[in-house]
């Protein structure tokens, strides 16, 4: 991937797997990190979140060692979310948790715990502020539906909040470090009764910031510029998409999917549709399948922790990438020439040039791999356990026949306890085919 894949975003293609965290005055509320809004609740009744936050539990480290034995590379963590409360001790509000009974700077802690970890580290900044006495009352704000909104808006200056904004982004991209990924949310120009872009950013202006002050950091899609101008597509959230995500001349782009284990980003104490093991890592195998990461969201609780749902998923994928990563780390949609069969999805490492037949869904006793016949394929075995797994090539044992220029894989009706909720077949070429086809 290296070889087409600009250099600063290489690190992140090869990683194909994050952390999101979302960690604020919401999940005390435990009940999604919009309610201010969902709720229309008011600076005055927010309050109450502020003046008892106190994360007594805070433990970034335990974060940082269940992400990394998830299989994930790197974090990023909501430094401010939509509510506007800050977690680092920023000189440019009080509205910051160094004035809360947690009394210290949170967003230090975590990313300091997140290195220690070997990780890369990303910082969510919201450019939404419901907090911000300068921030216009638009659609998406818990002011929205109040009688005297335009009177109050007339107070309001945009202005001062794009200097805010400035100003702490300074803040963290020079008092924290070598920040790795700047995440921006979001941008929303095109809602009627008010929504807001890079004008009301001034997207330009924070773009040139960010480049002179951490020339190396990737930034995502959301600050409303044209294409281009972004380091990592972040368009698909929460679902999967049909196709790679690419530019108008069909090139892959640097893309990560955000997914939560079941809907709310903030910790929401009774959400009951959270994803299995099995279903997170069926999402990751299809989105490496596409060329792009997924980065997982876990909401701590507001005492710190990670409840035993999100470390239960946490400790299952990780079993799982122990013995899969190599079908994950620096892998990418295979070359086009490659179509799986069905309920299959390939992988594909530009490196090594071995491929990955990932099954969603365990077939009985054979599978015809099409194209792959006629002494391509040198050997095949299951990556879990590093056990061939037999090919041929026509009606041997009687196992359907092969179609014309498939290969056909004998497989065991049985498969290892470990590391087989998304099997993976690793498929290694003969030297001979492999000088047959460039990669794309
Ligand atoms: C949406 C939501 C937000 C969440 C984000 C993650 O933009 O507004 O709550 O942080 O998705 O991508």
């Amino acid at each position: 991937m290296s070889k087409t894949m600009p250099l600063r975003t290489s690190w992140f293609t090869d990683a194909r797997f994050g952390m999101f965290i979302h960690f604020g005055l919401y999940s005390m509320a435990a009940r999604h990190e919009w309610m201010k809004k969902y709720e229309l609740i008011s600076d005055e009744d927010y309050q109450v979140y502020f003046d008892l936050f106190d994360p007594d539990l805070f433990a970034p480290a335990e974060w940082a060692k269940a992400a990394r034995s998830a299989g994930m590379k790197y974090a990023v963590f909501t430094a401010k979310h939509h509510e506007g409360f800050c977690l680092w001790d920023s000189a440019f509000t009080d509205y910051k948790v160094t004035n809360t009974p947690a009394g210290k700077d949170l967003l230090r802690e975590v990313l300091d715990a997140f290195r220690a970890e070997g990780l890369r580290v990303g910082i969510y900044y919201s450019l939404i502020d419901w907090h911000h006495p300068d921030f216009t009352i638009d659609t998406l704000h818990p002011l929205c539906d109040a009688p005297n909104r335009e009177e109050l808006n007339r107070n309001r200056d945009m202005a001062k909040y794009r200097q805010y904004m400035k100003d702490q982004i300074t803040e963290l991209l020079t008092g924290y470090g070598k920040i790795d990924i700047l995440w921006t949310d979001f941008s929303y120009p095109k809602f009627s009764r008010g929504g807001k872009g890079h004008l009301d950013w001034d997207s330009e202006g924070l773009l040139a910031l960010i480049r002179r002050l951490q020339p190396e950091l990737l930034i995502n899609d959301r600050l409303d510029l044209p294409p281009g101008n972004a380091d990592i597509d972040t368009s698909v959230e929460q679902f999967l998409p049909e196709n790679p995500v690419v530019d108008d001349s069909g090139k892959l782009l640097a893309w990560e999917a955000c997914h939560t284990f079941s809907g709310s980003w903030g910790y929401h104490r009774e959400e009951r549709t959270w994803k299995s093991v099995k279903m997170c890592i069926d999402l990751l195998v299809q989105h490496v399948a596409y060329g792009g990461n997924m980065i997982l969201n876990v909401g701590p609780t507001s005492r710190g922790k990670l409840d035993r749902r999100a470390k239960e998923r946490l400790s299952g994928m990780g079993q799982w990438m122990e013995l899969n990563s190599r079908a994950i780390y620096g892998c990418t949609r295979a070359p086009k020439k490659f179509v799986p069969p069905a309920d299959c999805r390939y992988t594909y490492n530009p490196e090594t040039r071995r491929l990955y037949l990932c099954l969603l869904n365990w077939p009985y006793l054979y599978i015809h791999l099409p194209g792959l016949g006629g002494g391509k394929v040198k050997y095949t075995q299951l990556l879990a356990d590093g056990s061939e797994i037999k090919r041929r090539e026509s009606a041997e044992e009687q196992n359907g026949s092969t179609p014309p220029g498939a290969l056909t894989l004998d497989l065991p009706t049985l498969l290892p306890e470990e590391g087989c909720e998304v099997p993976v077949i690793e498929i290694i070429f003969e030297d001979s085919f492999l000088s047959t086809f460039e990669d794309e």
